[in-house]
């Protein structure tokens, strides 16, 4: 029986982690978990709920209660909360929430809500009957799976970045977004200790992917 593999993935705003982890997924039959999308949900649950994150009182009460589920399709881990379906892009990727998440990501009390949900993801993956896992986002390497046997941390040119958002269309200050992350004292935005720096300005994602399934095999 081959071995489980933890595959995981950090790096900025828009610097190509989601299409490279997805591709990795389909090459490898792993799960993938797109973490982003945690704290995009919790932050839009807490808007609707009228929950501002400087409202420390309430939000604590609101995420004892929030039910966060997982709904597996394909090989996508999909998040809902309190029995809604599964949000989608229109909801998540709103400019509203670009605007919003990262006030929120930065709180100690949404990321332990958070970390306990994207920990169980690994046995998911397992009953799942998937080879591995393959998870996205900031601190994954440094605080969700410091285990992960591959650590990969990508970066690319700011204007690079802001020119594939542009393109994908939508309103997104990534470099505002990317300071509140790597400024926040609560798992900040870093490679680990053991990551490889993938620089993905001038690569392709082909070129991006087949480099990180070099690193795995070997
Ligand atoms: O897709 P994009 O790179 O624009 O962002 P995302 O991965 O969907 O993440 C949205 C926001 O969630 C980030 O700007 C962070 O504030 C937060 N986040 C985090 O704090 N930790 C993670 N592991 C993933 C996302
Ligand atoms: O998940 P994250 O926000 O880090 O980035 P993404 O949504 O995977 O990628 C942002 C955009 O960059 C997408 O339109 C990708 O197709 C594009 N991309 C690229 O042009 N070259 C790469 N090597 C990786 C991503
Ligand atoms: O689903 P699709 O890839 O077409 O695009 P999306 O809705 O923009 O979602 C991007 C990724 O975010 C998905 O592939 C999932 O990994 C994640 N996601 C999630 O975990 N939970 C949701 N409710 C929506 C998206």
């Amino acid at each position: 029986k081959k071995a489980f593999k933890v595959i995981a993935i950090d790096g900025g705003a828009a610097s190509g982690k989601s299409s490279t982890s997805k591709r990795l997924a389909e090459e490898l039959n792993l799960l993938h978990v797109d973490t982003g999308a945690h704290y995009r949900a919790v932050a839009y649950a807490c808007q609707q709920a009228g929950i501002a994150p400087t409202d420390a009182i309430s939000l604590k009460h609101f995420l004892s209660q929030l039910v966060l589920r997982s709904h597996v399709v394909g090989r996508e881990s999909y998040i809902s909360f309190n029995d809604q379906p599964p949000p989608g892009p229109e909801l998540l990727r709103s400019e509203n929430i670009n605007r919003c998440v990262s006030p929120y990501a930065a709180l100690p009390v949404v990321r332990e809500t958070v970390k306990a949900y994207q920990r169980g993801q690994v046995d998911i993956a397992k009953r799942s009957g998937f080879d591995g896992i393959v998870m996205d986002g900031r601190d994954i390497g440094t605080v969700i799976l410091p285990e992960a046997e591959v650590k990969v941390f990508l970066v690319a040119d700011t204007s690079t970045r802001e020119k594939r958002r542009v393109h994908e269309g939508g309103v997104d200050a990534i470099a505002d977004r990317d300071k509140t992350d790597s400024s926040r004292s609560v798992a900040p935005l870093r490679p680990a200790e053991d990551a490889v720096v993938i620089d993905n300005s001038d690569l392709s994602l082909e070129e991006v992917v087949d480099k990180i399934l070099q690193i795995i095999r070997a």
